[in-house]
């Protein structure tokens, strides 16, 4: 199978988050979430089952899912997208508002919705949820940010736990973060930050 076949698909940005009974938050970034029914508006999506917000969705079964927009920054790609809701707390210094009981990010998205899981399917290392949306509202005219553009645009790679990751071979004398997968070609300071996790210098390291 040549895996370049799959690259040519298109998708989105989103930020799903979901809450325990004891009231703990959890949210993850997801690129794979379409739109499958307009009448009622039944939507999909795919989680690792490694993934916090996957185990707690499974129980809660209620979601806030927002659509990101170009200007949304890095930072909170690189929090809900790469650290874990087991290790830290992901809405410390993220704008959200309570709807219906769950957090909606208030980050500069293009849109958020509210839902709840109709089935699961089992796919091995994901599970596939398909859920009615209730309600939703458009929160900005920013445009929808897609893959391509995080891509192309912000520079950012997709984690492991991502269904559309693919493993890029490294050129020579490149410096990878060892969190995100960004890589910076030639020399890096010792203050340089990672744009799209925000790791410091000891995370980079060189290949070849
Ligand atoms: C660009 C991008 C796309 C991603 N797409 C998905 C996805 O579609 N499904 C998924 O399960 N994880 C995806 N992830 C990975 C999760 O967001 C990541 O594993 C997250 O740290 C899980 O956090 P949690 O353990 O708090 O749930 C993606 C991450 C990025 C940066």
């Amino acid at each position: 199978m040549d895996k370049k076949a799959l690259q040519a698909m298109s998708y989105g940005m989103y930020l799903l988050t979901t809450v325990s009974e004891e009231g703990k938050k959890y949210g993850c970034i997801l690129n794979t979430a379409t739109q499958v029914t307009s009448e009622p508006v039944k939507i999909c999506f795919h989680l690792n089952k490694e993934n916090e917000t996957t185990k707690q969705l499974l129980q809660s079964k209620n979601f806030a899912l927002s659509v990101l927009s170009t200007k949304v920054h890095p930072n909170v790609i690189s929090i809900f997208g790469f650290q874990s809701s087991k290790d830290v707390d992901k809405f410390q210094e993220i704008a959200f508002e309570m709807v219906d009981g769950l957090p909606v990010i208030q980050e500069k998205m293009s849109a958020w919705m509210i839902g709840n899981i109709l089935e699961t399917v089992d796919m091995g290392s994901h599970i596939s949820f398909f859920a009615e949306i209730k309600k939703g509202e458009r929160q900005t005219d920013f445009d929808a940010m897609t893959y391509d553009y995080y891509h192309q645009v912000i520079q950012g790679k997709a984690p492991k736990k991502a269904p559309t990751y693919v493993e890029e071979p490294v050129e020579e004398n490149t410096y990878v973060c060892d969190v995100c997968g960004y890589r910076v070609q030639g020399e890096i300071s010792d203050d340089f930050v990672c744009p799209i996790c925000g790791m410091p210098r000891s995370h980079f390291k060189k290949q070849n």
